[in-house]
């Protein structure tokens, strides 16, 4: 059938993701170069990028020495497969170098390609071969929290607390379960009430991202690694935000005391200068796999895990948050960015700014506001975009903050200032 003037056929070809596309035209925000913690639009229009992207540009935008890892390293050897026997040096000396800063001693390095819905679906799959290979297959279930952002593969779906990602789909993956984000005895009673024999892994951000950007409670981390210990399940941190110094740490597991049994990263190991993750595996998963004699083979990889040129650019990615000392930037700057947010929690339309871990806040708009009007939330983030900084919601109730390390005060002061000038205005106008 013809497609109809002004109908679908006038429309772009691209599908974006977590887009109404029906409502897309006019709406597009095309970004064509970035600087900092500055992205330029077709038109030259610069952007405050408050979100680092996805959570994931630490190193800001336009470092032309990644791009020079990536050409050198595509020039040498762009990609070859790592599956069986294979090996490339850049994914041999970025696994050393990740087992070296993880907080779990010697720890293996699993890559994975798209980023972290991969390394969450590599974890989970682990966990149970872990449990398989030990004689316990019987551990199947998976534990993750209300509120939780796992990525969108399968398990992550599914692992995820976030209702509305999961509900279109129908079941996915069978065998898991959901606990209150705050509540680690809520989670030791719910293992006694499944039976510590039919429980594998419990998954766990140490600061929740996508879902709202939610600190945990005091003690409850260390609490909750506990009571996995007690149960014999496994510990698995989902630091695919936290990981690689977001929380003025190498990783959050570090900053809080932890040693997962797995963590998952992505993001912030390439700055998203290549799309990578990492599962890092402590060893007590890793022994059945590794120990000298064993036939256990982890089935499990894909065409681009591993990769040399992401590899190649993660390393040059690590190397530069050394030199710059990016991490004790992110810590001199996490009291700077909650006390810059703070006023914003005087405002009528605002309940609550969490922040003060590391360079992650939310401004969480008021209940009442959003149910008098629920669209104070995406026009909220029009009126930040419209004076030049980029958010968005997160939990569908919270502005997000996570901007590049390199950012400076100045540029934080902006953020603060164009997040009050934006509410100011919807509360002068209702
Ligand atoms: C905690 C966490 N886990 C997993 C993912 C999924 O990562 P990706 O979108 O790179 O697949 C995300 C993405 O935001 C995340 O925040």
């Amino acid at each position: 059938m013809a497609a109809e003037a002004g109908g679908m056929a006038s429309q772009p070809a691209m599908w974006n993701s977590f887009a109404n596309m029906a409502s897309f035209a006019g709406r597009a925000l095309t970004i064509v170069r970035g600087e900092g913690a500055t992205v330029f639009d077709e038109a030259g229009r610069p952007y405050l990028d408050a979100l680092a992207s996805l959570w994931y540009c630490n190193v800001g935008h336009g470092r032309a020495e990644l791009a020079d890892a990536a050409a050198a390293q595509m020039r040498q050897l762009a990609g070859y497969q790592t599956f069986d026997s294979f090996s490339n040096l850049p994914a041999e000396a970025l696994a050393r170098r990740i087992a070296g800063l993880a907080p779990v001693p010697d720890a293996k390095v699993f890559f994975t390609p798209g980023g972290g819905s991969d390394a969450i679906d590599t974890a989970a799959k682990l966990a149970r071969a872990y449990w398989h290979a030990e004689g316990k297959g019987g551990k199947q279930i998976v534990i993750s929290r209300a509120h939780a952002y796992h990525g969108m593969n399968a398990y992550g779906t599914t692992l995820g607390g976030i209702p509305a990602n999961a509900e279109p789909f129908g079941p996915l993956v069978t065998g898991v379960e959901h606990v209150p984000w705050d509540d680690a005895e809520a989670l030791d009673k719910l293992i006694g009430g499944l039976g510590a024999d039919r429980v594998g892994a419990f998954f766990c951000e140490p600061v929740i991202g996508a879902g709202g950007v939610y600190p945990p409670p005091e003690g409850y981390l260390a609490r909750v690694q506990e009571i996995c210990r007690l149960h014999d399940v496994l510990f698995v941190a989902d630091e695919v935000i936290t990981g690689f110094g977001r929380l003025g740490s190498w990783l959050g597991s570090g900053r809080f005391g932890l040693e997962p049994d797995m963590i998952t990263t992505a993001k912030g190991l390439t700055s998203g200068y290549a799309p990578l993750g990492a599962v890092i595996v402590g060893p007590r998963v890793a022994e059945p796999f590794w120990r000298p004699g064993s036939a256990e083979v982890f089935r499990h990889g894909y065409t681009y895990s591993a990769h040399p040129t992401g590899c190649a650019v993660g390393l040059a990615n690590l190397d530069l948050i050394e030199r710059e000392q990016l991490i004790s930037r992110v810590a001199a700057l996490e009291p700077v960015l909650a006390a810059r947010l703070a006023p914003l929690a005087e405002h009528d339309l605002v309940s609550e700014v969490r922040a003060g871990t590391g360079l992650l806040a939310a401004v969480e708009i008021t209940a009442d506001a959003r149910a008098a009007d629920p669209g104070i939330g995406p026009r909220l983030v029009a009126g930040i975009r419209d004076r030049g900084v980029i958010t968005r919601l997160v939990g569908g109730s919270a502005l997000q903050v996570s901007p590049p390390f390199i950012i400076t005060e100045q540029e934080i002061d902006r953020i603060a200032g164009t997040f009050a000038a934006a509410l100011d205005a919807i509360a002068g106008s209702s």
